[in-house]
């Protein structure tokens, strides 16, 4: 179960220094649980809430607190651990080497000191060879090759116990499943798995285009898209890998790093690039400035330079101090912050109806690209923050390729609470949230010029109306034109090209047989059964089988029409008969509401009816043991689930009901059966066993 969302302890903004002994404890206890809530949201889920400057901010706090209070420091204190517990979705395995991660350092005199201390552990004057790599920003992988074949892939997890993820890794391009004759027997190689910023923009696309979430940055995407369960899913995702590390090996993998990266690139595995040696710290520092000059045309994320010591027999000397290595170290970008005034909020309208608003900026220069707007994501975030009109405010880009406000510094004068609009801006429908949904929608679907494209993508599809000849690349067309705004324009093309100036067949690529075909396919299509038609509307949530569900309770247009504009009436007779469908809940049966609610909708499906024919919906069940009766399971059913046995039951035409009554014409009942079953016999109904029940499904 999802966990819930700590509230911060009421002490969050009393400094450390005034704290009392008794208020810090309740803090630190508060302060454990909001990161672990955080650190799950990040590493589990990949869906971080709060910015990672927002997640330092509480860790910082947790340790100041627990300096001024050694005596409280909790058993399961947030400072003792790294990263987060592999998730329980997968296999837990352990790593056969730790898998550890790297030192920061976020100034030239942080990599000064490194090497110094390189240096003076080494016994040595002169400055090592160190080798530069970029540091890519995904997420660590460990591939196990035995006898030259990839044989298990592990996330790091905490670094101890990773989790097993082989089946999706097996479906990345980049990741060679046998190696050369010439690679050792056993083999561990670690490296980054991440995504392309171009990919990850239209991944996003794709998600709002299916009313699904949508990913902060790359890295969360790249991991939400590997740790599916199935592998289907991360094989659509366009996922690469680079090889940097390694693991347990059996036989040597080069005497540099220089030569393993020869050896990698020779095994079959692709390398970040661009790499370097260096025997001088300033031209390090140099090479460091350059890749950040070139950060924004890598076409992926990096989030800083990794310096190595080159040599492996100082690599061997070196080891590990803590979690991290002492031959390594990160060199961070700085996060990528501005000061700037808030213009304007403005609204945005997704493809699916989602109201995003947007800060409108003065433009900042924020790391060599300029900034003129961040989102807002959503209502809650703007009162959470109080973000208003005219704020003067910190924009961040560290990562995330949408900028983001992570803080207000001072409100203007004359500012004023946003007031969110509860009309869509770009059709006035009405825009409403719905159960827990942070999120503001437009129901106004068909007729709203945001979403109409979609809509009607959606209205011709598959599973819709079915129009031959009618792709999503002429719809696009035929709607810049003017031609189609909503889907009831569809059966009206043939009249509206004939007052056309140049008809569609004169159009550049068309012709009379392209246009006679679009224009056939569209009448083929004149005549629908009701369960495609409503599906073909697009409702939130209808999808196929819901849209059946209603077909099956209305049977007609005419009465589907009529009993939802009914229903928009709060307990109407017609409200509470749709909540009643069995199938429909509470979140489906608002959406269905609020779309007969809106009268852009209503008007546009009378002016559909008006152009085609809509049959009414057959229910063809055949007469079975059980049609009409109403049926009661009681106890426990060993060879299926309730939820089967009463698909079951009324796939034949029963009833299914939880409770025996004079009603009840039979009970079947599995172990362990209780007063159900008493009631049934004092009410001499029919019981059968589940056995019995498997008897009369097969019949
Ligand atoms: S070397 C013993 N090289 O950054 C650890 N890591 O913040 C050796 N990373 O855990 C790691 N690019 O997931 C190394 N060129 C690179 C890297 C790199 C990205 C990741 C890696 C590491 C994390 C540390």
């Amino acid at each position: 179960m999802a966990k819930k969302k700590p509230i911060a302890s009421m002490f969050r903004s009393i400094p450390v220094d005034k704290l009392v002994e008794a208020d810090a404890l309740i803090e630190l206890q508060s302060l454990a649980e909001e990161i672990s809530y955080h650190d799950e949201k990040y590493h589990s889920d990949d869906s971080p809430e709060i910015t990672d400057g927002e997640y330092d901010s509480l860790r910082r706090r947790n340790e100041k607190i627990e300096k001024r209070f050694p005596k409280l420091i909790l058993k399961n204190t947030p400072s003792k651990k790294v990263g987060s517990k592999a998730s329980s979705k997968f296999k837990k395995v352990k790593h056969t080497e730790a898998m550890l991660s790297l030192g920061n350092a976020f100034s030239e005199q942080d990599v000064r000191d490194f090497l110094d201390k390189v240096k003076r552990f080494l016994g040595i004057n002169d400055d090592p060879e160190l080798i530069a790599e970029t540091k890519v920003d995904g997420l660590a992988c460990s591939l196990r090759y035995e006898n030259r074949q990839l044989i298990r892939a592990l996330t790091r997890g905490d670094g101890e116990f990773g989790e097993d993820i082989t089946k999706n890794i097996m479906t990345l391009n980049d990741v060679p499943k046998f190696l050369p004759d010439d690679a050792p027997n056993v083999l561990e190689i670690r490296g980054e798995v991440y995504m392309r910023t171009k990919d990850f923009f239209s991944l996003n696309e794709r998600q709002e285009k299916e009313g699904k979430k949508l990913f902060a940055n790359p890295r969360n995407a790249a991991a939400g898209s590997l740790r599916q369960l199935d592998s289907k899913i991360t094989a659509k995702r366009k996922l690469h890998f680079c090889a940097y590390g390694w693991g347990e090996h059996s036989e040597s993998i080069g005497d540099t790093i220089e030569s393993f990266r020869k050896n990698l690139f020779k095994w079959g595995f692709q390398l970040n690039g661009p790499a370097q040696t260096f025997s001088d710290i300033n031209d390090l520092i140099y090479y460091y400035q350059k890749v950040q000059e070139a950060r924004p045309f890598m076409g992926y994320d990096i989030d800083g330079t990794v310096y190595k010591v080159n040599e492996m027999h100082y690599i061997d000397r070196l080891g590990f101090v803590g979690r991290a290595p002492r031959w390594a170290i990160a060199h961070k970008f700085p996060a990528e912050k501005g000061i700037t005034v808030i213009k304007d909020i403005t609204i945005q309208v997704g493809r699916t109806g989602a109201l995003t608003p947007v800060a409108e900026l003065e433009p900042v220069n924020i790391g060599g690209v300029i900034i003129s707007r961040a989102t807002l994501h959503n209502e809650d975030e703007i009162i959470r923050k109080d973000i208003r009109v005219g704020d003067t405010v910190i924009v961040q880009r560290a990562g995330d390729v949408i900028p983001q406000i992570t803080e207000v510094k001072k409100h203007d004068v004359d500012s004023k609470e946003f007031k969110f609009p509860t009309k869509c801006p770009s059709c006035g429908s009405e825009a409403i949230r719905i159960g827990e949904d942070i999120i503001r929608r437009c129901v106004g679907g068909l007729t709203c010029p945001a979403q109409q494209v979609e809509k009607i993508k959606h209205f011709t599809s598959k599973n819709a109306f079915d129009i031959d000849g009618m792709g999503d690349k002429v719809i696009e067309l035929l709607f810049e034109k003017g031609i189609i705004k909503t889907p009831s324009d569809l059966f009206n093309i043939e009249e509206k090209n004939s007052k056309l100036h140049t008809p569609i067949q004169n159009w550049e690529g068309w012709g009379q047989l392209s246009y006679n075909n679009m224009i056939n396919g569209i009448n083929e299509k004149r005549t629908i059964i009701l369960n495609k038609f409503i599906y073909a509307l697009g409702i939130r949530y209808v999808g196929e089988q819901n849209a059946k569900l209603l077909s099956k309770r209305y049977t007609s247009i005419e009465n589907f029409l009529e009993s939802m504009q009914k229903a928009t009436v709060e307990e109407s007779e017609e409200f509470n008969s749709l909540l009643n469908i069995d199938g429909i809940g509470d979140k489906v049966a608002q959406e269905i509401i609020a779309f007969f609610k809106e009268k852009h909708n209503i008007k546009e499906i009378e002016k559909l009816v008006s152009l085609i024919n809509v049959t009414n919906y057959e229910i063809h069940t055949a007469q079975t043991a059980i049609t009409n009766k109403t049926i009661v399971f009681t106890g426990s059913l060993s060879k299926m689930s309730r939820a089967e046995a009463k698909a079951n039951a009324e796939k034949m035409g029963a009833k299914v009901s939880n409770s025996v009554s004079k009603k009840t014409n039979l009970v079947v009942a599995g172990e362990e059966s209780g007063s159900k079953l008493k009631k049934a016999q004092e009410l001499g109904i029919e019981i059968i066993s589940e056995d019995q029940w498997l008897e009369i499904i097969k019949s």
